[in-house]
C-alpha cells in the first residue's frame, strides 16, 4: 500500500477529498462566511521570501525541538480538531499514535470521538489535553482531573470560541451535534464505501471525551450547552484564570492574535500562546495567523512559548513561522488528511513528509540548526 502514496500534503489533500464523504469534508475543510481568512492565512507565507546562503556546509541539521516539557523531532505538534472518529474509524487512536511514531504528540479536543483515557492507552508518548474555558465548574473539574490522571504534561485552552463560527458548507450539510441524518447522507455514505464500513459500524463519532464517559448522550450534552450559555459569548478573562488555577502543569492560551491578549494571558499565568484563528473557522476577517505573529513574539520576548497554527502545509512554511518568532508550529486539516486515507500510517507520513521538507529547506538556505532561524532569514515580498 505504500506505493502511490501521496508525496505531499497537497496529494493528501486531494486523496482526503476521494474518501470523504461531503458531509465529513465540509467539515473538515470549511471556514467561516466568506473563508476570506482561511485563505490569508495560506496567502500570508508567499510574502516572504527564504534568503538563500551557498556553500555553507549545513551537515548535522538539527530539525528537534522542545516545546515546555515536550521533546520533539520536529517543531510541529497536532493541533486538537473534533470528532476525528468522523474522518476514520480509530480516530485520535490513530492520529496520537501516528503522531507518536513520527517524534510528534497531539493535542486532543474535548470533542474527541474518543476519551483521553483511551487515547492515553494506546499512545505510547502523552498528549496535550485542549478544553474551553467553561463556567460549569463540575465538568472542568472532571475533565481536568481526567487530564491529570492520564499525564497529560500540558494543558491548552481554546479562547477564540464565544460561540461558535458560521461555517454554512458544514450547516448546509445538517452537521450537527448530535448529526440530523438524512437520506442524502445515507447515499452519499454509499458512495463512500471504504469510509461508511468501518465508521458506521464502529460508531465512536460522538462518543468520546464529553459523553459516553459521563454517561450523557450527545443530544443531552448539546442541551446542556445550549441550557447553561456555554457557547454565548459570555466567558471572559475570570474564566480563563479559574481554569488556569485548577491546572497545576504547564498551560497554553489558543486562539490569540492580538498582542495586548497575549500579555494578559501571560500575566494570568499561560506558560504560552498559540497564534491561532481556528483555522480560519471563527472570526471571518480575522487577520492571517503570520501576519499577527511578529508582533505578539516580540511583545512577549521569551517570556513564553509561542506557537502558531494556520495554513501550515510545507516544509518552508514552518521555517518561515520561526524566522518570525514562532517556536514551533501546529497543523490541523493536513492531520486529518493523512488520518483519512492511511489512519495511523497516513498521519506518521505526513508528518514524515514535513519533516524532510524542513530538513531539505534548511539545507538549501544554508542553515544548519532551526535554532538558528531569525528575522535575519526571510526578505519581505
Ligand atoms: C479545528 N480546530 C479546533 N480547535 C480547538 O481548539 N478545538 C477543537 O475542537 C477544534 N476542532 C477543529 C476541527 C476541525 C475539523 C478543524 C479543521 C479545526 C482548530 C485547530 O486546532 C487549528 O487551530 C486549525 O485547524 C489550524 O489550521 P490548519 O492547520 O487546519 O490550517
Amino acid at each position: 500500500p505504500k506505493q502511490g502514496r501521496p508525496i505531499s500534503i497537497a496529494g493528501y489533500r486531494t486523496a482526503a477529498r476521494r474518501v470523504l464523504p461531503d458531509l465529513v469534508w465540509a467539515y473538515v475543510e470549511n471556514g467561516a462566511d466568506d473563508s476570506v481568512t482561511l485563505a490569508a492565512n495560506r496567502s500570508a507565507f508567499a510574502r516572504w521570501s527564504l534568503r538563500q546562503r551557498v556553500l555553507r556546509s549545513s551537515a548535522g541539521r538539527k530539525t528537534a525541538a522542545r516545546f515546555g516539557d515536550t521533546e520533539l523531532a520536529i517543531p510541529v505538534m497536532i493541533a486538537p480538531t473534533g470528532i476525528n472518529g468522523l474522518v476514520h474509524w480509530r480516530g485520535e487512536l490513530a492520529t496520537a499514535c501516528g503522531a507518536a511514531a513520527a517524534g510528534s504528540r497531539i493535542v486532543l479536543s474535548t470533542a474527541a470521538s474518543y476519551s483521553v483515557e483511551e487515547v492515553a492507552a494506546a499512545s505510547p508518548v502523552g498528549h496535550w489535553l485542549q478544553v474551553y474555558p467553561w463556567r460549569d465548574r463540575e465538568l472542568m473539574d472532571w475533565l481536568l482531573e481526567r487530564g491529570r490522571r492520564s499525564d497529560c504534561p500540558t494543558l491548552v485552552v481554546t479562547v477564540d470560541t464565544p460561540v461558535f463560527g458560521n461555517r454554512e458548507p458544514e450547516r448546509l450539510q445538517g452537521m450537527s451535534i448530535p448529526p440530523v441524518l438524512t437520506p442524502r447522507h445515507v447515499l452519499d455514505a454509499a458512495l463512500h464505501p471504504r469510509w461508511a464500513y468501518k465508521v458506521l459500524r464502529h460508531q465512536r463519532v460522538f462518543t468520546g471525551n464529553l459523553v459516553g464517559m459521563s454517561g450523557v448522550r450527545a443530544g443531552a450534552l448539546a442541551a446542556k450547552v445550549r441550557r447553561e450559555r456555554m457557547m454565548a459569548g459570555e466567558l471572559d478573562w475570570d474564566d480563563f484564570a479559574r481554569v488556569r488555577a485548577q491546572w497545576q502543569g504547564l498551560c497554553y492560551v489558543k486562539g490569540i492574535l492580538d498582542a495586548d491578549d497575549a500579555e494578559r494571558a501571560v500575566s494570568l499565568g499561560a506558560d504560552g500562546i498559540i497564534v491561532s484563528n481556528h483555522g480560519g473557522r471563527q472570526l471571518d476577517g480575522a487577520p492571517a495567523t503570520l501576519d499577527a505573529l511578529p508582533g505578539i513574539a516580540d511583545r512577549l520576548a521569551h517570556r513564553a512559548t509561542v506557537l502558531i497554527d494556520g495554513g501550515i502545509r510545507r516544509g518552508t512554511d514552518v521555517v518561515k513561522a520561526l524566522c518570525l518568532g514562532a517556536d514551533g508550529c501546529l497543523i490541523g486539516r493536513p492531520a486529518l488528511y493523512g488520518l483519512a486515507v492511511g489512519g495511523e500510517s497516513g498521519v506518521e507520513h505526513v508528518l514524515s513528509i514535513l519533516r524532510e521538507e524542513i530538513d531539505r529547506t534548511l539545507a538549501l538556505m544554508g542553515c544548519s540548526d532551526i535554532a538558528d532561524l531569525g528575522r535575519d532569514w526571510l526578505i519581505p515580498g
